[in-house]
């Protein structure tokens, strides 16, 4: 956004904001607390209630309110009042709720505005169908994704950087979104055979950069219209997943070729509407697993014995298995082979434990008594809001040890895979949610660990890397809810192809 939009957008926020206080005080606003309800934390400001606080730093506002209130309390956030769960062994009376506590009803409204098509409940069963669609982001189906990802990435990589025979110089973010969303792009949607040298892929991700800098504000429910170019950049995009420009895209996913088939069959729906449909999958399925990429290859470098654990660990399968590692090489694994490499995936969970922050939202459907352990009970109203935000977990330093440190093993004990995690001597059921919970949860969470081995394996077998700059990257707060965080600025590295006497 350049500077006059978002002065536009300030005083267009500063003038809703006097309207609303104005309303409010007309109308004498204020939710009170009913009996049965949790502790209610209003807010001094009519509708936008704790907005603000929470947005500055949601993490450190609910740890606070939960020493004052205890692990189940409603705050008012900008209209909405919602009722946070911060209790782990809690989770489960709400994740099983799914008829109550609804999921869909937020998502398709939250993703219908974003990405500019109609709502899903328009059209009959087409819900059902998509979410069937998702069985070919696992089982067999993720096997074949799986290799044409791996494919797809060695050829990008070879194609690339088969000139760094010397040490090569770049900015880590930048390096790790160029090959995701290629690598992502080409395996999901295929590409343009006839293209000649022109790079569709990389006008549409330099846009998909673009719209998602704006993306929280979306979420958030400013109007596009306030947000400077989005709503034109948004609009080009869609333009892009058209019928007819889909068409020249060939040897693209079985996930894809279904979602166009079930689209297809829907003559209500505008060809804009399911390139928006397109478009918003292409969103899930790179807008987190970018930045995640970014952080398991950061933390990674940053730490001497991951780097060499994880390597030594690539090594060896490589040379068990008969394969050359070093450019000019193709690499194939197998999904069981993937799954066995328990160092690499420790590394991988510990650097999205770090760095996520998913909000897990359910909407109560009507007044609801929702039991809870122990007998207790807490009266939710129709329409609030309940959400676990396990980041508070993935920090407790009752569960994870020194929560601020990356500790690449702490997912592995005895050689094997550690699943059993506990807080205050009780075994945690959910003790690591990147990917959501329940009736929410990622349902391309397979795939995507799979792409970020993928990446680091092909990046750690072929080059030489290290990090130039020393300077530690924080999180930058500004997405928090919505996914992995980005980092707060990004890093040189540099890489050079491995010599093959190794
Ligand atoms: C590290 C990478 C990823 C993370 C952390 C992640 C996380 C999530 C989370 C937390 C949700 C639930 C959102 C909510 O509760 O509102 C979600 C939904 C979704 N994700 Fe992912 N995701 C990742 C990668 C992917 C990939 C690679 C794909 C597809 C190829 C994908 C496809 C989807 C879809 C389609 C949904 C919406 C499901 C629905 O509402 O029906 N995600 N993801």
């Amino acid at each position: 956004m350049g500077p006059w939009e978002l002065q536009l957008c300030t005083y267009g926020l500063a003038l809703a904001t006097a309207l609303l206080l104005w309303a409010a005080c007309a109308c004498g606003w204020r939710r009170r607390r009913r009996t049965g309800e949790p502790p209610l934390i209003n807010g001094w400001i009519p509708f936008i209630g704790k907005a603000l606080t929470f947005k500055k730093d949601a993490f450190n506002f609910l740890i606070a309110q939960q020493r004052k209130f205890g692990d189940v309390f409603t705050v008012h956030i900008a209209g909405r009042y919602i009722t946070f769960i911060m209790d782990p062994f809690q989770y489960v009376y709400v994740i099983r709720n799914s008829k109550q506590l609804d999921f869909f009803e937020f998502a398709n409204k939250m993703a219908s505005k974003s990405f500019s098509y109609p709502s899903l409940l328009d059209f009959p069963n087409l819900k059902e169908r998509i979410q069937r669609n998702y069985k070919y982001l696992q089982g067999e189906a993720l096997g074949i994704i799986s290799d044409h990802m791996m494919k797809n990435l060695q050829h990008i990589f070879e194609w690339k950087y088969s000139q760094a025979t010397d040490w090569k110089t770049e900015k880590m973010y930048k390096f790790c979104s160029f090959l995701m969303f290629e690598a992502s792009f080409i395996t999901l949607y295929g590409r343009d055979p006839a293209a000649d040298g022109y790079n569709v892929i990389s006008e549409i991700r330099d846009k998909f950069t673009k719209f998602d800098a704006n993306f929280p504000y979306l979420v958030a429910n400013i109007p596009i219209q306030l947000l400077g170019a989005t709503k034109k950049v948004r609009k080009e995009l869609i333009h892009h997943f058209l019928p007819w420009n889909m068409a020249k895209w060939m040897g693209g996913s079985e996930v894809i070729q279904d979602r166009k088939d079930i689209l297809e069959k829907y003559e209500l729906l505008q060809d804009s509407d399911k390139a928006a449909h397109h478009f918003a999958f292409l969103w899930a399925s790179v807008g987190n697993t970018i930045p995640a990429t970014f952080w398991a290859t950061y933390y990674v470098l940053r730490h001497p014995e991951a780097l060499a654990a994880v390597r030594d660990e690539i090594d060896h399968l490589l040379q068990s298995t008969g394969q050359k590692k070093g450019s000019g090489y193709n690499i194939h694994l197998t999904r069981e082979q993937l799954d066995n490499l328990v160092y690499l995936e420790s590394a991988l969970n510990e650097s999205l434990r770090m760095c996520s922050s998913s909000m897990n939202i359910r909407i109560s459907q009507e007044d609801y008594i929702l039991k809870l352990e122990g007998n207790r009970e807490v009266s939710l109203r129709k329409g609030d809001w309940i959400a676990l935000y396990p980041q508070i977990l993935h920090m407790d330093p009752e569960v994870y040890e020194d929560p601020k440190e990356y500790k690449f093993d702490r997912f592995i004990e005895n050689g094997k895979k550690k699943n059993t995690f506990y807080k205050g001597g009780r075994k945690l059921k959910y003790f690591l949610m990147p990917f959501g919970s329940g009736i929410s949860m990622c349902p391309g969470r397979f795939f995507a660990m799979n792409e970020i081995k993928l990446f680091l394996i092909v990046l750690l077998a072929h080059f030489d890397i290290e990090l130039v700059e020393k300077k530690p990257i924080g999180l930058d707060n500004s997405r928090f809810g919505l996914g992995i965080l980005f980092p707060d600025s990004d890093i040189v590295f540099r890489y050079k192809i491995r010599s093959l006497e190794e």
